[in-house]
């Protein structure tokens, strides 16, 4: 390519220009530890941590509040704090007998058993459980409950919130203000279905792009997830101090998922984190930093390990480090079912855990042992009473700072009910808004975007009217998988915001899937990328998008052989090895997962009917784009580092530059593609 070598150094001195000492000198030497050598060295230095402070002060009324309701409350009654269960496994009697702290939706559970129920039921359902944890007979304490769910773009387990870019595209924006906002408008919608726990932000920092996590990741770099994470927690939360702190139309965040589990060895989900301690605290604690500034009021605890240890008995980092040091002043919940995976555990025991620093477990629907033998465990002072007082101490004190005891059931909390809220035309706007600044211009050969839009338009591939790509994973369902169009009646897609903008100009704009036309277009646009996916499920073994003989390069190279002008779009959740596509294009744009608001695609590719330009590309690689599909890791400041695309990359209208062909150094590429690690 034409871009001279020096343009790399550049960015790469521009990177590292924010970089502390360390996390600079690490970025040069690498300092990876050699596998092997590691097991036997974990070992926590505390000191080398740095001291933070949260956002959120101590107060001596809540403490007071804190020590009265644990005088009062039975070693039952406490145990149930401790514990969430998932609402496809629990019912409000048992919340009431068991006096659980917390319910969560996981990813593909909805009330009654109906991932996709209205959203009324959701908040019928959140007073159902509220109320069973009000419980005060027999002289019970009630305890309002917490209902924890994964906003993490958006409500977007209810059909018609608004839906957000995934992380991925945020860190495209470079825009803190717009993801504080981001944070505001997802708040306010979980609110209106009456939860009021969001696990998110994800400040994971994902270092190989094999991860199917990667996209839940605002960069591969520290600083900018650093930036990031402040600012969507005081989105979320709102600001510490203020009356409506942690109320709605704010709710309850979630630092996640503590800690490294960005940097597993080969991208695996749930892995094997190798850094060096040093590391850890450069590349994956700097998000922490900035979270804990802000207040952020609950952390989850990765399922990953480092070390070959899993975090969730690492006491040193729990309570040391995450609490001694950076200070935390939250609670910290475990990830899904992690306990089982523990040695030592089984799903109904588990004392190391909770010995170790987890104060609540996400035990969907292994709560109920859990809880027997937990309160076993109390009894006959394997855990400790303080302990248990420790953890359920901080459980309420969020609880308290929230306003939980105040505030009543879920439908009367300000917002709730409020369904013109879902996905208004405002929330929609903002995110159509991130939809632009997340757009990545790669390549523009003859300045050929932006389109005219009186031009006969072909739209073609099979994302381009496809919410289902568009929005991936933990959309409505946990894989994302399964979404049809009906699934969401405030979303567009790219095809139709393309469609609403010609037709309105004069020109004419037709969907073809297969590229087939009657009328020779004066232009294609070609939207293709990944099928929906999250966790586990869209871990790769090499970032190969397709093989080269694949359905979506043959449908580009189809075009252009018939001489049409043809620009690429591309879903993926991450960089993937593109180079084929990105040389049979004209132009190429990376879309990420933009979400619901398809337009925002149009808004860009478009000119005015004027001719004037709508809006400019402003998105800048958050990830660094590969020459190969084996070229992972591939992180800005490695040693030799060599990508297609440096981190930071992003064309746009203003400055138009040729991109020559691109070196196509894959042989192989042709073997590679799937998802199939084994396979
Ligand atoms: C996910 C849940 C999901 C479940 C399905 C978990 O790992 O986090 O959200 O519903 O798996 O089995
Ligand atoms: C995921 C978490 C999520 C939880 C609940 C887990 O499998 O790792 O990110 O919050 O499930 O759905």
């Amino acid at each position: 390519m034409k871009v001279p070598p020096s343009f790399f150094l550049l960015l790469f001195l521009e990177a590292c220009s924010n970089m502390t000492p360390l996390a600079l000198q690490t970025a040069i030497t690498g300092a990876a530890v050699p596998p092997g050598a590691v097991a036997d060295n974990r070992a926590v230095h505390p000191e080398i941590w740095p001291k933070g402070q949260s956002g959120v002060a101590s107060d001596p009324v809540v403490e007071a509040r804190v020590a009265d309701l644990l005088s009062r409350m039975t070693i039952e009654e406490k145990v149930g704090q401790t514990i969430q269960a998932d609402l496809a496994s629990v019912t409000p009697d048992d919340v009431r007998k068991y006096h659980l702290g917390s319910i969560l939706n996981g990813g593909s559970s909805g009330p009654h058993g109906n991932d996709r129920a209205a959203a009324p039921e959701w908040l019928s359902t959140a007073d159902e459980f509220w109320r069973a944890s009000m419980n005060v007979a027999a002289g019970h304490v009630g305890v309002p409950l917490l209902w924890g769910t994964d906003s993490v773009h958006g409500n977007a387990n209810i059909i018609g919130a608004t839906i957000f870019p995934h992380n991925v595209g945020l860190g495209a924006m470079r825009d803190p203000a717009l993801v504080r906002r981001i944070g505001q408008v997802t708040a306010l919608e979980t609110r209106v279905t009456g939860q009021d726990w969001n696990f998110a932000p994800v400040i994971a920092v994902a270092r190989d792009d094999r991860w199917g996590r990667t996209y839940e990741s605002y960069s591969e770099s520290p600083d900018l997830v650093r930036e990031y994470a402040g600012e969507m927690v005081r989105g979320l939360q709102g600001e510490p101090g203020a009356p409506d702190f942690l109320r709605s139309p704010y709710l309850l965040a979630t630092a996640k998922h503590f800690i490294g589990d960005g940097g597993t060895d080969r991208g695996i989900d749930q892995g094997d984190n190798i850094a060096s301690e040093e590391e850890l605290r450069d590349i994956h604690s700097p998000g922490y930093q900035s979270a804990i500034a802000a207040g952020v009021q609950s952390v989850m605890v990765s399922f990953s390990s480092w070390r070959a240890e899993k975090m969730s008995v690492n006491r040193p980092m729990l309570e040391d480090v995450l609490r001694g040091r950076l200070g935390f002043n939250g609670f910290t919940v475990s990830d899904w079912n992690a306990h089982t995976q523990l040695p030592g555990c089984t799903g109904s025991r588990c004392s190391a855990a909770f010995l170790a620093g987890i104060d609540m477990f996400m035990a969907p629907d292994t709560w109920k042992g859990l809880w027997a033998n937990m309160v076993e465990e109390v009894r006959s002072g394997e855990i400790p009473l303080s302990r248990l007082n420790e953890a359920v101490g901080r459980i309420l004190r969020v609880k308290i700072r929230a306003g939980l005891f105040e505030e009543g059931p879920p439908s009367r909390r300000p917002h709730a009910g409020e369904w013109r809220l879902l996905g208004a035309s405002s929330h929609r706007a903002v995110a159509r808004q991130a939809v632009r600044e997340s757009l990545v211009l790669l390549k523009n050969e003859h300045s050929l975007l932006p389109l005219n839009p009186q031009l006969n338009v072909l739209v073609a591939g099979d994302a381009a009217d496809n919410m289902s790509k568009q929005t991936g994973g933990w959309t409505i369902s946990w894989q994302g998988d399964g979404n049809t169009r009906a699934d969401f009646p405030n979303g567009q897609t790219i095809y139709e915001g393309i469609e609403e903008q010609v037709r309105a100009a004069g020109g004419r704009a037709t969907l073809s899937v297969d590229g087939s036309f009657a009328v020779k277009p004066d232009v294609a646009i070609v939207v293709f990328g990944e099928e929906a996916y999250a966790e586990g499920q869209g871990d790769r073994k090499d970032l190969a998008f397709e093989p080269k003989e694949g359905k979506n390069q043959q449908l580009l190279q189809n075009l252009k052989a018939q001489g049409i002008l043809v620009v690429a779009v591309s879903l993926t959740g991450r960089p993937l090895y593109l180079t084929p596509a990105m040389d049979a294009a004209d132009a190429f744009v990376s879309a990420w997962l933009p979400g619901g608001e398809g337009g925002g695609v149009a808004d860009v590719l478009l000119r005015k009917s004027d001719g004037s330009v709508q809006y400019d590309f402003r998105g800048r690689l958050p990830f660094s784009w590969p020459r190969r599909p084996d070229q992972t890791p591939l992180n800005v400041g490695d040693p030799e580092y060599n990508p297609l695309f440096p981190f930071g990359y992003g064309l746009e209208y203003a400055t138009p530059q040729k991109i020559a062909t691109l070196p196509d150094t894959s042989p192989a590429a042709t073997h590679l593609g799937g998802l199939d690690r084994e396979g």
